[in-house]
């Protein structure tokens, strides 16, 4: 078995985040978005993991490297032009060979099931087994449409409601799906659709199994799906604490306390919340729940909750910060002594600012 993980993609509804960074390397709980499929991956005891690079390819290398630390064998796709899951798969041709394979959207992130799924598929005949979730919103997804306990059509992006049992971002193929894939033409998003080569398969007579989600399943398409990510990580949040919390520290819930991570007298901070390391929260700043805070991060003043704050952003300010995600080496400060009064920005492309 070998896996391929899929990093290409633009990230188009996350911008401004996606400008300057890949979107798969965006963290949750403080660890890259990616290395949660990647560890499923790993988890289900495949080494030779092929990852598909897009054009921002920023940090990813640098993250997995050869894979020698996780003990696994990293082999680099590079997919210049994101054309499509298909297409990614169809360029991975030689790397995976004759071996069975799972394919594993590195925006997706699935709670404990491909190593189980894993082993089936190995022992079944199946051509491919694709993993599905209900939604509330099927036209943003790939959809199944099921009769009599087998898939009979699946449609991409469906614009009439055809069944609410979406596509989650993970399939277990063989070697069968390169023809269909073959025969694919690019959609209307000018992309070869991986739900239309399943279809094609199933027309070719191809045996396709499913497995509903019984976890969570999330997508992080949209900056509020980042945040729910992000809460449904924490949930299960261990409490540890490598960092120095002061005397007078009113800490509750799951905390985690990065490395050389300092938390000031008078600070409060209520889990589940991640401090990575070398950040610094002030006496009177406040962390609330479902809050992850990365490294080289100065808290002063400010409460904040249900966010993600990107390493080195000083955030120094008497305000409440809610369900916000702040990018790397950002500034948030009053300065009182500043006149004309009012808020000043500088603010990117794409920036949105709620007040
Ligand atoms: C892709 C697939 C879709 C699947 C979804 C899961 O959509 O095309 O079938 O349901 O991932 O996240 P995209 O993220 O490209 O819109």
């Amino acid at each position: 078995m070998k896996g391929l993980l899929l990093t290409g993609g633009h990230g188009t509804r996350l911008r401004p985040l996606t400008y300057t960074g890949n979107k798969h390397m965006l963290p949750i709980a403080n660890k890259p978005m990616l290395m949660y499929g990647f560890d499923q991956i790993r988890a289900a005891g495949i080494k030779e993991i092929g990852v598909i690079l897009g054009p921002l390819q920023e940090g990813i290398v640098d993250a997995l490297g050869d894979g020698s630390k996780f003990g696994a064998k990293i082999t680099y796709i590079n997919q210049p032009d994101p054309k499509g899951i298909a297409h990614a798969v169809i360029i991975s041709r030689d790397f995976l060979g004759n071996s069975p394979f799972v394919v594993h959207l590195g925006d997706n992130l699935l709670k404990d099931s491909v190593p189980e799924l894993s082993r089936e598929f190995q022992k079944s005949d199946s051509d491919a087994t694709v993993v599905l979730t209900r939604v509330k919103d099927p036209s943003r997804f790939g959809v199944v449409q099921i009769e009599n306990g087998k898939i009979v059509k699946l449609v991409e992006k469906p614009k009439q409601y055809i069944s609410d049992l979406a596509l989650a971002g993970v399939y277990f193929f063989r070697q069968t799906i390169f023809p269909a894939i073959e025969k694919l033409k690019p959609s209307w998003r000018n992309e070869l659709e991986i739900t239309e080569a399943i279809q094609n398969l199933l027309d070719a007579g191809g045996k396709i199994t499913y497995h509903e989600v019984s976890g969570w399943w999330k997508d992080t398409g949209r900056p509020e799906d980042i945040l729910e990510a992000n809460q449904l990580v924490l949930k299960d949040l261990k409490p540890s604490t490598k960092g120095k919390i002061d005397e007078e520290v009113s800490i509750s819930g799951s905390v985690e306390v990065g490395e050389g991570a300092v938390i000031r007298r008078g600070a409060s901070v209520r889990g589940p919340v991640v401090i990575g390391e070398y950040s610094e929260i002030g006496g009177g700043a406040y962390i609330g729940p479902y809050t992850s805070i990365g490294s080289h991060v100065k808290i002063q003043g400010a409460e904040i909750e249900n966010s993600i704050v990107l390493d080195g952003t000083v955030i120094d300010c008497r305000e409440r910060i809610v369900d916000s995600i702040i990018g790397k080496n950002s500034k948030i400060i009053s300065e009182h002594a500043y006149r004309p009064s009012g808020r000043r920005f500088v603010v990117g492309e794409s920036t949105y600012v709620s007040l």
